[in-house]
């Protein structure tokens, strides 16, 4: 059936600015994923590279093939293929090799990170390069088995993800001159990078891998794996405009009130207020009105005021030509515009020809985006780290704070999902184990040397990055920590940098202090078997 209003309004998205952040059918029911931001050719005339002397190369969509492990406990299990792309535009020999993965997400838009439109292609442009694209295992075609059953994903761990970026720079051979010799440490610097979830992979792979990358980039980067990740609201209060967080948090309040206390006919009323009058589930219809609040993470700094986030806070702070003042214009107004606002406009663009029901409910387990196994549902494959190690479910805060969403919706609204999805591993609702995560990978306690940190203020992802309000990780010159006042992942993309000083200053540190990291670098002897992939199976 319609995949729901993630896809309509992707693709409205798409349509509107040419590139966004795709939002996958299920990404709706764990709110947004957290991703770096594609950057597919701009034309077929930008594949065309050429190296230093002028010689053509390969196009930058040229797919290879890597054999990678199946699982790195038992190797007697064999191999699957790993998609790469690569270019050796910068690349002189003693060059660094600069490895990204795009995440959770097909690695196909993503061609644009072996070009210097990108933070990655800047750094092999000054330290004279070569930048590889990686597809993440699970998601695109780089995927074990036929198919993203629970059989087939439980080789789908954060833990295997790294050994797969240890494996490939052990092993592979690059299709450029001297490729067969770039080994990690003992031939050539390694250069890991990675934005919003494979930021924080850039994180958990140094430290779970010490000596295997000489240096790392990682642009917010999820670090701390948290629960219940009310947080993700935070930054989007904080930075919204100030009519438009008051308007919304007394429509909250008043909704929370209303559907936790009020008559039957009061709670009727404001459903249909949104035309939500035949959803069953109150957490459904009060959790909906996230959406508009969602709209936030496909902002960046070249949107400036326009995007969907904004339409929507125009439509509760001007009536009839006059703007709210900071206050907002009261609960009346507000409640009214919403529901207008939704009705006449927002629900189209999520819902398309869907009925609310199917749309935005999420108690119907039949619903086929549950039980669609097929390859290429990244966000199946997201969902299953979701459910299984992450969290990072979006949900209202605690009673003492101010709410911008509604408090009906708390993990158990998604834990539940997991149950959907994942029946034969979820029987019944359990929480994700993020305090195994954060204990094998450090969370916010990170500290490696030569690992430089980018983090957005506005970023709703910021809140679990080392930036956070509450962590205490600190900035040094071995780990440094660089704030602009960008979105989410904005400094890995060169062109912000022109829209948004902060930004530009973020990358141009970035770029010093790779420069000093690389420098430095002086190719080891190779310790007896130190670069050995193969561990025992037990
Ligand atoms: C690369 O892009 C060109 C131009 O768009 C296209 O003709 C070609 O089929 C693409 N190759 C691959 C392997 O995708
Ligand atoms: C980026 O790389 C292209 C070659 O692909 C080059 O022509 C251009 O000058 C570079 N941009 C900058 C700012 O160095
Ligand atoms: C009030 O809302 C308008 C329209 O969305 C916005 O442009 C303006 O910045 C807001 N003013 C304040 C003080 O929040
Ligand atoms: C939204 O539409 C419903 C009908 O689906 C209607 O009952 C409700 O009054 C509308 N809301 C507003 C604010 O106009
Ligand atoms: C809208 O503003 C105009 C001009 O200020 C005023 O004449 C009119 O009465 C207002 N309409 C409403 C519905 O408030
Ligand atoms: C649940 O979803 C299935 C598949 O789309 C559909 O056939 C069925 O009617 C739905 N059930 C309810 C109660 O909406
Ligand atoms: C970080 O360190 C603090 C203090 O030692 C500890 O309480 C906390 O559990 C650690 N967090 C993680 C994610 O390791
Ligand atoms: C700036 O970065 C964002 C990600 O934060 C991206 O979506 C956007 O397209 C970038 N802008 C430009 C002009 O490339």
């Amino acid at each position: 059936m319609a995949p729901g209003w993630r896809l309509a309004s992707a693709l409205l998205a798409l349509a509107a600015s040419g590139a966004a952040l795709a939002r996958l059918p299920d990404g709706r029911l764990h709110g947004n994923m957290p991703r770096a931001p594609a950057v597919p050719p701009l034309s077929a005339d930008d594949l065309v590279v050429t190296d230093a002397s002028g010689a053509a190369l390969p196009p930058l969509n040229t797919t290879y093939l890597f054999d990678q492990l199946i699982d790195h406990t038992n190797p007697k299990l064999g191999t699957f293929k790993q998609r790469f792309w690569t270019t050796w535009e910068f690349y002189e020999k003693g060059g660094p090799i600069v490895l990204f993965t795009p995440g959770e997400v097909n690695g196909a838009g993503y061609t644009g990170y072996l070009t210097n439109r990108t933070v990655n292609g800047q750094i092999a442009q000054q330290q004279k390069g070569a930048t590889i694209v990686l597809e993440h295992r699970f998601y695109g075609n780089s995927t074990p088995f036929g198919n993203l059953e629970v059989s087939s994903l439980r080789f789908h761990t954060i833990q295997q993800a790294i050994d797969d970026l240890e494996y490939f720079a052990n092993n592979v051979v690059l299709p450029m001159p001297g490729g067969d010799a770039v080994k990690p440490n003992t031939q050539a610097p390694w250069v890991l990078v990675g934005g919003s979830y494979s930021g924080a992979l850039t994180s958990w792979a140094m430290v779970n891998k010490p000596n295997l990358f000489r240096a790392g980039y990682a642009s917010s980067a999820v670090v701390e794996a948290i629960l219940d990740y009310w947080g993700y609201f935070e930054p989007i209060r904080q930075f919204m405009p100030k009519n438009c967080s008051a308007d919304v948090e007394a429509v909250i309040a008043h909704v929370d009130k209303v559907f936790t206390s009020g008559t039957k006919a009061e709670i009727d009323a404001l459903k249909a207020n949104w035309g939500m009058q035949d959803l069953t589930h109150l957490d459904d219809v009060a959790g909906s009105l996230r959406n508009n609040l969602w709209d936030w993470q496909s902002l960046s700094p070249d949107t400036g005021s326009e995007g969907q986030f904004f339409q929507f806070c125009d439509a509760l702070e001007v009536k009839n030509g006059t703007v709210a003042p900071a206050s907002g214009f009261g609960l009346e107004h507000a409640l009214t515009a919403w529901g207008s606002y939704w009705n006449s406009t927002y629900l189209k663009d999520v819902c398309g020809k869907t009925d609310v029901v199917d749309c935005l409910g999420s108690y119907n387990s039949s619903q086929t985006y549950y039980s669609d196994t097929s390859l290429g549902n990244d966000g199946r494959s997201w969902e299953w780290i979701v459910c299984t190690q992450v969290g990072f479910l979006q949900d209202g805060p605690p009673q003492n704070h101010p709410a911008v969403v509604t408090r009906l919706v708390q993990p158990s609204y998604d834990e539940r999902q997991c149950t959907y999805f994942f029946p034969e591993a979820f029987p019944k609702p359990t929480a994700p184990n993020v305090q195994f995560v954060n204990e094998a990978y450090k969370g916010w306690n990170v500290s490696i040397d030569r690992l430089f940190f980018a983090n957005g203020q506005r970023d709703p992802w910021r809140e679990s990055t080392v930036s956070a309000d509450g962590a205490t990780t600190r900035s040094t010159n071995e780990q440094p920590i660089a704030v602009g006042d960008g979105f989410h992942c904005s400094d890995l993309i060169t062109e912000n940098g022109s829209v948004d000083p902060t930004v530009l200053a973020v990358q141009q540190r970035s770029l010093t202090f790779m420069k000093t990291w690389l420098e430095g670098f002086k190719p080891s002897k190779p310790a007896k078997r130190s670069y050995s992939p193969r561990r025992k199976s037990t």
